[in-house]
């Protein structure tokens, strides 16, 4: 241990540390300083970004030591008591804050580089901020609030004033600041592994060495004898289901006989300290037998291969019909035809999985930890305590990012099954490294599709064959490959559809939920043939896509026939009166060396479950003894912003300003189950939900008050008489009563898809009915490719989304913002990439998340169309703003070089190999 002293937030602290402790863990485990963030503990992520002796550093990779006499200044110590320091207001005010992981370690380099530098440009301001990744903003809110910081540390009256409009009342159509908002740019603890209870210990995992391999002993004795071990655990210590899994439950909590990829834990060691916990691990001894693997769809599908599952290695088969493919094809004029690769992509939420247990003292466990489904947590806990469901509580603690990948449970078992053998609150929470080793992925795929046209540009065919990876186990990769079947056809409606997608077993990493859900992979493919068609055509690619276009009263592939919330034609519309000042731009941009080019490309997605699966969701709105209005939901806010949603759409039904909502969601003991945040379903279903319960709180604030009565901003008004909300409360306390609404919303029917599209005179037509509503969306892209490079800049993306109604404008806008970066990513950069199995890129650096120095211009366009069902007409929007970008980029690259690249990421070697024309693997495609 050494001793050190130094200047923390103004503050003279003297601490003895761990030799070799860097300036992160002093800050979080010595003084309890919970904002900043470890989001990778290597330097990758800049969210634990600090000011030490003015410079902005990462203080994960600081060793303390070299702090002594140093002034450190953290996230906690910018405000002044309730003043928030500019940068912090600036950030609440520019939207610039989604999860918030990295919130703290933006706002810290940001105050940073203004201090040297008050009026940075654009490219200075990406330069200060080039250590910080952001998975969800985008970056584009961030660079405005840089601006906006800016502007209001040299006293610009303009970014005053704008600082006092911004947000408005606060009800639907507001873009209202993020609930939670404050909490975030203060850094106060609030992520699961910000949370300590006192005589907390630590858990580990040991993972497989082998990728496939039989498990024939497990000897855990040295590990039990290390310094600080308290217990190893193995999957007979397990007293409930040994297995576990959202849908499908195949997935061994800890493997005992067989393991099958580099990801399965098989013990956990739980120590009084991470760090013992973590050296014990290495004296646990597995013998192995390993086993043939498989690494490919093509290697599992062989004569021979090992079989990795009692079904075998074909993990599920979807076919969609529609009409007659061959007959089409004997029609068409024009045939276009393509192959195509989409590599598996990590998550990369800056949040890396946590969880926190604690036995209740009454036979049961609380944990605390971020999910996508607390409910679902539950069951799957319950199951393998052997405790009945309401003896564990799952409380939600704000998630850092999930996009999908927080669906399925990492540590949390484990983390629980150790509380409850201590007796002890246990926290588990992964590193970076683990994280990727142990995280779903999204599901490569590889994509075969023809499409046959008439010369006038109607599309009369097209067919798709999608083989898709989806590693060790099935996960929720059962809907992934539904969803890719269903959407390959596109937002067009083509009378000849033939679409089979199989997902096969391999010993990969497993495949599971990433925003879009098998829609993003297809949609890259199936707007790629559009591009070549219209190409091929000789017709604009807008028109192509305007002939052809999903509109209301026409049929999708499954042969639902599309109501009055559709408005695809909007987007494209939208889109096609921005290119003219996009192709200006795109000219000004030309230089010596590189090539212009601009594509366009277009997706649409379901919202909601949907196929006749239970798809409902509760909501309680009710007034505090404190007078605010409380609204309990089961949905959970992984930065999307659902928790603003509804405390807006209550605001708007029951006329209570938004300041005096407040949102507390996805508690199992309080609040009501809202199932899965998946498929961009809350705002439609949770919301619908709120507005049910906010009219019926409404309801019983009218029996209480009397009649006329009426809720007033912080007030109840009947006639004359104006009585403040906390007075009410305290007379309906007194009186017994409780005013508050409950409700439980169901969503409309939907059916199974069904063997074929077609209908037959006197079919209900409702039957065909797979989906309740539809989301849509075009963008278009410019880029810039150095030709003796290949490098692509993407200068500008333009993005028209059909959201139904925006509740808050602000929020739609960072949701689009956020997926164009991660369709840049998707097309330009990403891949998990894989040796036999392991994870080559097993970081942040390697994984090639795009940073803030890449980020395009951004026109985002919300296009207005009022959904029937859902609440003011909004529909979900958050997958899809990720699903044209990549398909425009790459159709902007054959623009600029002369070919598309079929198989992604376009990196700078295959764009060189195509401008070179020395593509070895395949020609190119058009
Ligand atoms: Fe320090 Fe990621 S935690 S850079
Ligand atoms: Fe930046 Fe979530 S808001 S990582």
């Amino acid at each position: 241990m050494v001793r050190l002293q130094l200047t923390v937030n103004r503050r003279p602290i003297s601490v003895e540390i761990e030799e070799g402790a860097t300036l992160l863990d002093l800050l979080r485990d010595k003084l309890g300083l919970m904002g900043a963030k470890n989001g990778c503990g290597k330097g990758h992520c800049g969210a634990c970004t600090v000011i030490v002796d003015g410079e902005a550093r990462r203080s994960c990779i600081v060793k303390a030591e070299r702090c002594r006499g140093a002034d450190v200044l953290t996230v906690e110590g910018l405000a002044e008591g309730d003043r928030l320091h500019p940068v912090q207001e600036a950030f609440i005010r520019a939207g610039a804050i989604q999860c918030g992981f990295c919130t703290p370690g933006m706002i810290m380099s940001t105050v940073a580089l203004l201090r040297r530098n008050p009026d940075p440009s654009e490219a200075e301001v990406k330069d200060g901020l080039r250590h910080n990744l952001c998975r969800c903003t985008g970056y584009a809110s961030i660079l405005r609030a840089v601006r906006l910081a800016a502007a209001l540390l040299r006293g610009d009256q303009a970014a005053v004033a704008i600082l006092a409009t911004v947000g408005g009342r606060g009800g639907v159509g507001s873009s209202a600041p993020r609930v939670g908002a404050v909490d975030r740019v203060t850094g106060r603890p609030m992520f699961a592994d910000d949370l300590t209870r006192p005589g907390m210990v630590h858990g580990k995992l040991l993972f497989s060495t082998h990728p496939h391999a039989e498990i024939r002993s497990i000897d855990t004795a040295g590990a039990k004898a290390a310094p600080g071990v308290l217990a190893v655990m193995t999957a007979e210590d397990i007293p409930g289901r040994k297995i576990f899994g959202l849908l499908f439950k195949q997935q061994p909590v800890l493997c005992s006989d067989r393991v099958l990829h580099l990801g399965d834990p098989i013990a956990v060691v739980i120590a009084e300290t991470e760090a013992q916990a973590s050296s014990a691990l290495g004296l646990i001894e597995v013998g192995y037998r390993p086993l043939p693997a498989v690494f490919s769809p093509e290697e599992a599908l062989a004569e021979g291969a090992p079989v990795l599952h009692e079904e075998g290695n074909v993990m599920h088969r979807v076919e969609v019909r529609r009409g007659d493919v061959e007959a089409g094809f004997a029609r068409a004029e024009v045939i276009v035809e393509g192959d195509y690769t989409s590599p598996m992509i990590e998550h990369a939420y800056l949040e890396p999985e946590s969880a926190l247990a604690e036995p209740d003292g009454d036979g049961g466990v609380v944990i605390w930890t971020a999910s996508q489904g607390s409910w679902s947590f539950r069951e799957m806990l319950a199951a393998s305590l052997a405790l009945p469901e309401e003896k564990v509580r799952v409380v939600y603690t704000p998630c850092g990012g999930g996009f999908g990948g927080k669906e399925e449970p990492t540590v949390q078992i484990h983390c629980a099954l150790a509380a409850m053998r201590l007796g002890r609150p246990v926290k588990m929470t992964l590193t970076r490294e683990e994280s990727i080793l142990m995280s779903t992925k999204r599901h490569p795929e590889k994509i075969h599709m023809r499409h046959g046209a008439t010369r006038d540009g109607r599309l009369v065919t097209m067919e798709a064959r999608i083989v898709c990876d989806t590693g060790a186990y099935a996960s929720l990769g059962k809907p992934v490959v539904f969803r890719s079947a269903v959407v390959s056809s596109g937002p067009y409606d083509i009378p000849n559809v033939h679409s089979t997608a199989v997902g096969v077993y391999t010993n990969n990493p497993v495949g599971g939920a990433f925003r879009g859900f098998g829609s993003t992979q297809v949609s890259f493919a199936s707007e790629v043939q559009m591009d070549k068609l219209a190409r091929a055509l000789g017709l604009d690619p807008l028109e192509l896509r305007r002939r052809n276009a999903l509109r209301q009263g026409g049929q999708t592939a499954t042969g639902q026939v599309l109501g009055p919330g559709t408005n695809y034609l909007g987007t494209l519309e939208a889109v096609a009166g921005r290119l003219a000042g996009l192709k200006a731009r795109a000219a000004a941009a030309a230089a010596p060396g590189r090539r212009i080019g601009l594509g366009v490309a277009s997706a649409y997605k379901n919202v909601g479950i949907g196929t006749g699966k239970h798809d409902g969701a509760g909501a309680v709105v009710g007034l505090t003894e404190a007078g605010r209005l409380q609204v309990r939901i089961g949905a959970t806010d992984m930065g999307q912003g659902s928790d603003t949603v509804m405390a807006q759409l209550a605001a708007e039904v029951t006329g209570i300003h938004f300041g005096l909502v407040d949102v507390l969601s996805s508690d199992t003991a309080l609040c009501p189950d809202g199932e899965e945040t998946t498929a961009s379903r809350q705002t439609y279903i949770t919301g619908n939900a709120v507005v049910q319960a906010a009219e019926a709180f409404l309801g019983r604030v009218a029996e209480f008050a009397g009649p006329g009565s009426k809720v007033d901003g912080d007030a109840v008004v009947v006639g004359s008489r104006r009585e403040g909300l906390a007075e009410l409360a305290g007379r309906a306390k007194a009186a017994g009563r409780r005013l508050e609404g409950e409700s439980f919303y169901l969503a409309p029917t939907t059916y199974p898809l069904r063997e074929t599209a077609d209908q037959q005179p006197g079919d209900d037509p409702r039957l065909w009915d797979v989906h309740f509503a539809y989301c849509y969306g075009a963008q278009a892209a410019v880029v810039s490719v150095d030709v003796a490079t290949g490098e692509v800049e993407v200068i500008e993306v333009v993005a028209a989304h059909d959201v139904g109604r925006a509740i808050n404008p602000e929020g739609v806008r960072g949701q689009m913002e956020g997926g164009i970066m991660m369709g840049l990513g998707y097309a330009l950069s990403e891949q998990v990439e894989l040796d036999h199995g392991r994870i080559v890129s097993d970081n942040l650096q390697k994984l090639r998340v795009p940073r803030i120095g890449v980020t395009p211009a951004m026109d985002v366009v919300i296009i207005e169309t009022p959904e029937p069902g859902g609440p003011f007409g909004a529909k979900g929007m958050g997958e899809l703003a990720t699903n044209p970008t990549a398909p425009a980029i790459i159709n902007a690259i054959r623009d600029a070089v002369g070919s598309h690249i079929d198989d992604l990421p376009a990196t700078r070697e295959k764009v060189l190999a195509e401008i070179k024309g020395k593509e070895g693997k395949r020609p190119c495609s058009s």
